[in-house]
């Protein structure tokens, strides 16, 4: 454990596997779904770490079971409790997770879906401080009007119902939601994958924003690299229930190790005309997590596939300091970043 770098949380070879039932009646639940399988990583205080890969490789489920939404089927989530102690959130119970929902909170994808329609915007905001027995009715009518207002909202915004708002208004609802409780940790599941272009950009600047004012710590979950590349510290890439490599931002963009990042990245659009991008399109669908390919489970779509892929698991190595890969060729590929490209 790293206390002198200050890291709030640490995950440790977390897994949660869901079983998979043919029909109602069948309980044998042989079949599983890896849909997070030995992930481990930290996050230090303050700090950002983008988690990014394709739809169904298990991001949201990683958030989801630190959070304890989900029990972790094994693996250590260690939370600093305050004072460089720390907890394993995955042993904790009912009482001490009530205590941990009051420093970890999440914001969702699709604010719509998960704000009440029939709620008022100041019961919705304030509905995890009655949750958490944060004080008098007072104390919470002022805590939410703050909250309100460094999220963007006016104090009239909050007699209305969540669907007099556009898109963008709905996620800053969600924010305040998550953010009214004053939690340490933020799990941000695509806060902005539902929002326009134009509305992205506000929001992500507002999550910024609020980081340096309230001093949170991130876990910020995308399906596009070119989203986490301005917010995040560090990004970590999933594929099929595991992080396959792990790097600072500009790290990961100029001098990528692994395929299927290289593969992600040849997808974002470059914004000079002048550079004519080949976009390295990913062959196949993302296989089945309940039975992922054999070896490299990525060998099936790598372009630079060899004959030990197919059997032989890459090991996870650090392959120069805090940079995380799983690839057996990663020293001698030479891949193709974006930020190399893009700023010269
Ligand atoms: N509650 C659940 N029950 C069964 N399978 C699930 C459940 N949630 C997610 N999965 C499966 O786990 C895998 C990862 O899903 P998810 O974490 O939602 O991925 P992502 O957020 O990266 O799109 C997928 O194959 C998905 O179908
Ligand atoms: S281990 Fe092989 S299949 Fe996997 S990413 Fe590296 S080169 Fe591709
Ligand atoms: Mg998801």
């Amino acid at each position: 454990m790293n206390s002198e770098t200050q890291t709030l949380l640490e995950v440790r070879n977390l897994r949660k596997y869901f079983p998979i039932r043919k029909g109602l009646f069948d309980n044998t639940a042989k079949r599983q779904v890896k849909a997070v399988d030995d992930v481990s990583f930290f996050i230090n205080k303050g700090e950002t770490l983008g988690l990014v890969g394709e739809s169904g490789s298990g991001k949201t489920t990683t958030g989801r079971t630190i959070l304890r939404a989900y029990d972790p089927t094994s693996g250590e989530i260690l939370f600093d409790t305050g004072d460089g102690q720390f907890d394993d959130v995955a042993q904790y119970d009912r009482h001490a997770l009530k205590h941990f929902r009051r420093q970890a909170q999440m914001i969702f994808q699709d604010p719509y879906s998960s704000l009440s329609p029939r709620m008022t915007v100041r019961d919705i905001i304030g509905e995890p401080l009655v949750a958490n027995d944060f004080g008098s009715r007072a104390e919470m009518d002022e805590r939410v009007r703050s909250i309100a207002e460094v999220c963007g909202l006016k104090v009239e915004h909050l007699r209305r119902y969540p669907h007099a708002f556009s898109g963008g208004q709905r996620q800053r609802i969600g924010i305040a939601r998550a953010l009214a409780i004053h939690p340490k940790l933020v799990v941000c599941d695509e806060p902005v994958s539902a929002l326009d272009v134009s509305i992205q950009a506000q929001i992500l600047n507002l999550l910024k924003r609020l980081q340096q004012d309230l001093g949170l710590t991130y876990l910020f979950i995308a399906h596009d690299l070119s989203v986490v590349e301005h917010i995040s510290d560090r990004v970590a890439v999933m594929y099929l229930g595991k992080i396959i490599e792990l790097a600072e931002t500009e790290t990961l963009f100029r001098t990528p190790k692994h395929p299927y990042t290289e593969a992600l990245m040849s997808a974002i659009p470059v914004a000079d005309p002048h550079i004519v991008m080949d976009p390295m399109i990913l062959q196949g669908e993302i296989p089945d997590p309940a039975s992922p390919p054999s070896g490299c489970a990525f060998h099936p779509r790598c372009p630079y596939a060899g004959p030990e892929c197919e059997t032989e698991t890459p090991a996870w190595r650090e392959i120069q300091p805090g940079h995380f890969v799983s690839c057996h060729y990663a020293d001698t590929l030479e891949l193709v970043g974006v930020s190399a490209l893009q700023k010269g």
